[in-house]
């Protein structure tokens, strides 16, 4: 509006400015035009009058032309008449000729512009025509006539040219006013349709408007920049996918490499009849990790597992990969096989992840694994130092193989930054309390500067347990842990797959999936299949999981012949006694159930112990009815992700164990408690009956879920939370700045 006014005011005094120059100038030709018309109609009174008149003058009667004429005048504008003769016989006259004017004076009316006179009683036009007798002038005609109504008319006009121009300013004023509106409001709604990321022509203008299409794009880009900005730190607006995740390296943490240190290697160099073969181990880590690795590239520090891994490492035990199109690369580390047994077959897995799982299998803890657990993460974290470009590396430390590797890097390098995630579950402070080294354990974590779990119970359990048995301060509002000087953030990201999933996961249709599975297995065409997939772990619930077959056969016999659970399970830690009789109570169960229900018939359990491929697993994924989930504790469970990700089809039903941190994010899954035989049946029952609306509504939930909550979400909210404490801490150290909190952070 006000721009509208400052527009307007100008506007209004130009025109009355116009407006007092162009009066005078209209008046003035006007008069002129006024002038030539009486010229004009005086000629022809004069030639109408001449007959007349010398008629009359021939008769010598004055008094009756004095009369004619002064009828004559009874015409309005025609003010006065006179004859002035040549013979000098004096003049005839009506009463109201102006004395000012006489006969022996009239050349000077000649000029048509001389002919204005100003009188008492206005303004006069004086005309002197001829008159004629016989063709010879015998004296002239004095036509007089009236100009006030040229002054009436000439103020009648003034008055119009104003209202003119005061209805011309109201006019331009209202249509400018109009279209500064109508325009901001375009341009309001034409930036808001950018933002929404309309264009600003429409399909049907493009081609007429190269020009105006140049301008869309480069808005459009700058809009894509601004969105990308502010979503990248908004978590809950961002579409997360790899480019997401590099966008965030490059801006937030200025290109920083990522190096990656975990137990588990992402790709398993083994020799098979003189071939050297690729293996991709199942491990919920190295599905989540390795995406997030082809996306930031860097080094992923690994132990080198496999029979043939050192025959493909350079000379610095580095190998590029995926070996298809190499990406980043692995930093190979070899243990002897005492190290290996004792750090990983011993405390890792004979120590922490009995500690760690609810899987009633008890601990085992040795001074001597302990030192192998030790020596080995002082070499992951030594090689963590080596790979360093620089002294403030973001390392990402995984899970509880290296457990104390964060406060050896952060000894080496204090201006790291340090993000652990700790992919199992972390149990209550008196469970935890048994581990001999608990402080140790607790000291190496805590040399992170971000410390990250699943979910926010195992988050509580951790602050609870340093609260327990360290000498630190737990803030229990924000969960970061202030320990010997320093903090470190405890934070929850629920870890997932990559999504859209890699396209080797839907490559084979659902129906090619289903046929070969059932082909493969010797089913039945119509056999209803259910699918697990696991490591042969006790925690898995795959025991639990064969009784609930049982039972549901039990239960409901019509599924005798027509249901098989296909248990795929790859080999795991093998050589420890427990993961031994594990698998030796596997095989006795599944043999003994289809004893029962199959005598030689179509067998109600399928195990096949095996180490499976990605293909070969997705093939199972999408050819099964149902997929059964039902470990007895699990951080997270990326088994009933894959298996949501697989189902493009938007068929198949989810069972989901309830102690799995999965669990807690797809509530559309059939949530069962493993250890309740019953409940497990009948969900069994309720899956093998779904009418298929049912299972597309519930499938597409899930896949929504997934789809949004994929592990580039994961990786990118610890890396924006480390970028964020990157630059407090750069913030906090620049002189004159308060720091942020009152608390030092650790040194990220
Ligand atoms: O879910 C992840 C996980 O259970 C890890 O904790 C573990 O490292 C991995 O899968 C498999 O175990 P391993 O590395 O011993 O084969």
């Amino acid at each position: 509006m006000r721009l509208s006014l400052r527009f307007v005011v100008p506007l209004l005094a130009i025109l009355a400015a116009i407006a007092y120059a162009v009066l005078p100038l209209v008046d003035g030709l006007a008069l002129r035009w006024f002038v030539r018309d009486l010229n004009v109609r005086s000629q022809l009174i004069a030639n109408a009058l001449e007959q007349p008149l010398t008629e009359s003058l021939a008769r010598d009667s004055r008094k009756h032309t004095t009369a004619y004429l002064t009828r004559i005048i009874t015409d309005e504008r025609l003010y006065a008449l006179a004859l002035c003769l040549r013979d000098g016989s004096s003049v005839v006259a009506t009463n109201t000729f102006p004395e000012s004017i006489r006969c022996d004076d009239l050349e000077r009316f000649d000029l048509p512009l001389q002919r204005l006179i100003d009188t008492p009683q206005g303004l006069l036009h004086v005309a002197v025509e001829p008159l004629k007798r016989d063709g010879l002038q015998i004296g002239d005609l004095v036509l007089v006539h009236d100009m006030s109504f040229v002054q009436r008319r000439s103020e009648e006009t003034r008055r119009y040219l104003y209202a003119f121009f005061v209805a011309l300013g109201l006019v331009i004023s209202l249509i400018t006013v109009v279209i500064a509106q109508l325009s901001w409001r375009g341009w309001v709604q034409g930036t808001r349709a950018l933002l929404r990321g309309e264009g600003l022509v429409r399909p049907s203008e493009r081609g007429a408007l190269p020009e105006l299409r140049m301008i869309e794009r480069d808005l459009r880009e700058l809009m894509r920049d601004l969105r990308t900005e502010y979503r990248s730190r908004d978590p809950a607006q961002t579409d997360w996918s790899p480019d997401t995740l590099r966008d965030i390296l490059r801006r937030d943490l200025r290109g920083e490499d990522i190096i990656a240190v975990s137990n588990r290697e992402p790709y398993i160099h083994v020799r098979k009849n003189d071939e050297i073969e690729v293996l991709r181990p199942a491990s919920g880590l190295v599905t989540a990790l390795e995406p997030i690795m082809r996306a930031c590239s860097g080094t992923w520090i690994a132990h080198g597992s496999g029979d043939a891994d050192r025959e493909v490492v350079d000379t610095n035990d580095r190998v590029a990969v995926p070996p298809e199109h190499a990406a980043y690369r692995i930093r190979r580390i070899w243990l002897t096989a005492d190290e290996e047994q004792g750090y990983y077959f011993g405390f890792a897995n004979e120590g922490l992840w009995p500690l760690c799982h609810i899987a009633h299998v008890r601990p085992a803890f040795r001074a001597g694994d302990w030192r192998a657990y030790v020596e080995v993460n002082q070499r992951f974290a030594q090689a963590v130092i080596d790979e360093s470009r620089d002294a403030s590396p973001i390392v990402l430390v995984q899970d509880y193989h290296c457990a104390l590797v964060p406060r050896m890097i952060r000894e080496q390098l204090p201006d790291a930054t340090i993000i652990t995630f700790w992919h199992i579950p972390w149990p209550n402070p008196e469970s935890f309390a048994i581990c001999p080294w608990r402080a140790e354990l607790l000291d190496g974590l805590l040399g992170s500067s971000i410390l990250g779990f699943h979910t926010r119970f195992h988050c509580n359990n951790f602050v609870d347990t340093v609260d327990r048995l360290l000498e630190a301060r737990v803030d229990r509002e924000t969960l970061d842990v202030t320990y010997g000087g320093l903090c470190t953030a405890v934070k929850r990201y629920p870890i997932s797959i990559e999504w859209p999933p890699p396209p080797e996961t839907t490559r084979k249709t659902v129906e090619a999936c289903r046929s070969d599975i059932r082909r493969r297995y010797r089913l039945p065409a119509a056999q209803k299949v259910g699918i697990g997939v696991d490591r042969l772990d006790y925690t898995k619930g795959i025991l639990e999981r064969f009784m609930a077959v049982e039972r549901l056969l039990e239960l409901h016999p019509e599924w005798i012949g027509k249901f098989s659970l296909i248990q795929i399970a790859a080999p795991s830690r093998s050589s420890i006694r427990e993961y031994q009789s594990f698998e030796v109570e596997v095989r006795a169960l599944a043999s003994r159930i289809n004893a029962r229900f199959a005598p030689g018939g179509v067998p109600p359990i399928v195990l096949r112990i095996a180490h499976h491929g990605p293909a070969e697993v997705y093939e199972h994924y999408r050819g099964a009815d149902l997929c059964f989930v039902s470990s007895l504790h699990d951080g997270m469970n990326l088994v009933a992700k894959e298996f949501i990700a697989c189902r493009d089809d938007d068929q198949g039903v989810l069972i989901l164990s309830q102690f799995t941190g999965a669990a807690r994010e797809l509530p559309e899954a059939l949530i069962v408690n493993p250890y309740d035989n019953e409940q497990c049946a009948a969900a069994l029952h309720l899956a093998l009956t779904m009418p298929p609306k049912e299972q597309q509504l519930r499938m597409r939930l899930m896949r929504g879920l997934v789809q949004q909550f994929n592990v580039f979400r994961w990786a990118g909210r610890m890396l924006l939370d480390a970028a964020g404490m990157r630059s407090r801490v750069y913030l906090g150290d620049k002189p004159g700045l308060p720091p942020k909190r009152a608390v030092p952070r650790a040194r990220v």
